[in-house]
């Protein structure tokens, strides 16, 4: 089984990022366990793969083994996209759930349901000690609603109906939406492209 640290310190993805690639073999060491340095990385970048990168090159040069990071958000159709890159402090301080869901809630407050459309996007970036990357982007279309419902998941989770369900992510058991989520669709892509670098022959173990 590999050994790949997890750039994030964000314990509901990395519980999510575990739960998924356990089921490919992967072993995933998040980074304060594997002795990581604690230092911010700045996610300044503009676009999720930008963050992405970022993220999982300054861990894996920290620890010098192969390293995984997920940059991910929210994108509103009707607010042109954001919070997108933005989403942990899309109401200011960075990570608190509460008020992002707040301010997102009042902004499409007077949008009908049929166009409080939106996706959750995922940009997992895999990089190799010697510098070479692997990244793969996962995505989940759904609608958004006014009220928070259920009690699972982080973030935006309450708020976010996947199309084809009825029930919010928040409503959700982990296991189910560790099935269809973007994070799951992006790290199922991870997979296949690993396989096609692994068949044409490099090595997958550091
Ligand atoms: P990051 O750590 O900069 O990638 O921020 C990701 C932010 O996007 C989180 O703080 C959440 O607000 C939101 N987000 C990403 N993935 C999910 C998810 O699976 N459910 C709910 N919110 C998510």
């Amino acid at each position: 089984m590999s050994k790949i640290i997890a750039a994030s310190k964000n314990r509901h993805k990395i519980k999510e990022i575990e739960a998924i690639t356990r089921q490919f073999g992967m072993e995933i060491i998040p980074r304060d366990e594997a002795g990581v340095p604690d230092v911010e990385i700045e996610e300044d970048g503009t676009t999720f793969e930008e963050n992405s990168y970022k993220k999982a090159y300054g861990i894996m040069k920290l620890c010098g083994a192969i390293t995984i990071a997920d940059d991910s958000g929210l994108e509103v159709d009707c607010l042109d996209g954001a919070p997108g890159v933005f989403s942990a402090r899309f109401a200011g301080e960075d990570g608190n759930d509460q008020a992002n869901n707040d301010k997102l809630k009042a902004l499409i407050k007077e949008v009908p349901y049929e166009q409080r459309t939106g996706r959750f996007v995922s940009v997992i970036t895999m990089v190799f000690p010697d510098g070479e990357t692997v990244t793969a982007r996962g995505e989940v279309e759904g609608h958004l609603v006014l009220e928070e419902r259920g009690a699972n998941g982080f973030g935006y989770d309450p708020l976010f109906v996947p199309l084809g369900y009825d029930i919010t992510f928040g409503e959700f058991e982990p296991e189910d939406k560790n099935k269809i989520s973007h994070r799951a669709n992006a790290l199922v892509t991870l997979k296949q492209k690993l396989e096609a670098r692994q068949s044409a022959g490099k090595a997958y173990q550091v």
